[in-house]
């Protein structure tokens, strides 16, 4: 067929040489995926199933992406999301409707929080709020239509480790659903299924990416039966995740290993080294007795990561406490964390119902791949500061 070049631009007969290989994975973007014949043209999902059918639900990148988060996690799926809290809502979607009951430990990630109290209880969602520490004891709180209970192991800011083997126990107890936040462990120091887990989520932004360039989530299911109603929610949610971003996180996996190992060791030192410092009362370092939950974090995981929170003796003021964060000078301020720079941010727990009386006097490091004598100076500096500014 003769071509204009206007029609060229689109259906070129230009070819590449054949056999190319390297060590990468190629980043294919797609919305549209092309069928062989009209009869083939299909909508649905499971790209394991049916072959790739559109952009949305995958293209080689992001199932490769995922094949390899599910081989860190051990599960049997994983499927992706644009970001670690998109995975948080899609587990709720995909598993609640109106007159359910769930369970949030106190200690999760606040927009995880935020969620079940601002959606999750306008869909007519039950939902209370438990104290992360709780063990077995949660088989009090379970109901007869309590259908997920959500766990984050160490939780955020305040780092309790929690025991999920009991808590898996006593939801399985009552049919319902555990579904782990992962994300501190970076999914491969703790092995969520072997401890009860049903499904976990991972955001991916954190430890995988590495380098605080990326927003990406992963859900990761048990079996099948869970990855065939958390796709067909992924679905109707839309939750495309991008495959440039998928190709990043994939060129971050590699590091991984190396990464999570530089900076656990980082951060466990600064952890101890803080820990009889006067200014402090306690640091929060799930590999440290001082932290709620140590002796499970020792029974359960395998290593540790980079963040950890240490909380100021009470004679320091919120303004000392900001004075100390402002006066750092590796350690940057901002969200988000796992990324090869350090950083601090301080919280106030101040009217926070539930949570340990810190109040202004918590801040969280998240702990880079600075040396770490640097890192030492720059903690001791600000906090001399903040006793003599
Ligand atoms: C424990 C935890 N889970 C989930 C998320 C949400 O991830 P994302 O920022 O990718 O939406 C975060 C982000 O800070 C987090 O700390």
């Amino acid at each position: 067929m003769t071509k204009n070049w206007k029609t060229k631009l689109i259906h070129s007969d230009a070819r590449v040489p054949e056999g190319f290989r390297s060590l990468s994975t190629p980043v294919y973007r797609a919305s549209t995926v092309l069928f062989p014949n009209a009869a083939a043209v299909s909508d649905a999902w499971n790209q394991y199933e049916v072959g790739y059918t559109y952009g949305l639900y995958g293209t080689p990148t992001a199932l490769e992406l995922a094949g390899r988060i599910c081989e860190l996690e051990n599960g049997v799926r994983t499927l992706l999301t644009p970001g670690g809290q998109a995975a948080i809502s899609l587990i709720n979607f995909a598993f609640l409707k109106a007159g359910d009951h769930v369970l949030v430990p106190q200690s999760i990630y606040g927009p995880n929080r935020d969620f079940a109290r601002a959606v999750l209880r306008r869909f007519g969602v039950d939902v209370a709020f438990y104290e992360p520490t709780i063990g077995s004891g949660i088989a009090e709180l379970i109901k007869d239509n309590t259908r997920l209970v959500w766990c984050e192991s160490p939780g955020s800011i305040t780092m309790e480790v929690q025991d999920v083997d009991a808590i898996a126990h006593a939801a399985h107890q009552k049919k319902a659903l555990v579904v782990l936040d992962n994300t501190w462990s970076a999914g491969v120091y703790f092995d969520a299924f072997a401890h009860g887990v049903d499904v976990t989520m991972q955001a991916l932004t954190k430890y995988v990416g590495g380098h605080s360039d990326l927003l990406l989530g992963s859900i990761t299911a048990r079996d099948l039966a869970l990855y065939e109603q958390l796709g067909a929610t992924h679905q109707l949610v839309g939750c495309a995740a991008s495959p440039d971003d998928c190709s990043l996180a994939l060129r971050g996996m590699k590091t991984l290993a190396v990464r999570t190992k530089a900076i656990g060791e980082s951060a466990l030192e600064l952890a101890n080294w803080l820990g009889p410092r006067p200014e402090i009362e306690l640091v929060l370092h799930p590999a440290l007795p001082s932290c709620p939950g140590h002796e499970i974090w020792k029974r359960d995981f395998t290593g540790a990561t980079g963040v950890f929170s240490i909380v100021f003796d009470h004679k320091f003021s919120k303004p000392q406490v900001l004075a100390f964060v402002d006066s750092l000078e590796l350690f940057k301020i901002g969200y988000s964390w796992a990324g090869v720079t350090s950083l601090a941010v301080a919280y106030d727990f101040g009217t926070a119902k539930g949570r340990p009386g810190y109040d202004h006097r918590i801040v969280r490091l998240n702990i880079g791949l600075e040396d770490v004598e640097d890192l030492r100076a720059d903690l001791s500096r600000a906090l001399e500061k903040m006793t003599n500014p």
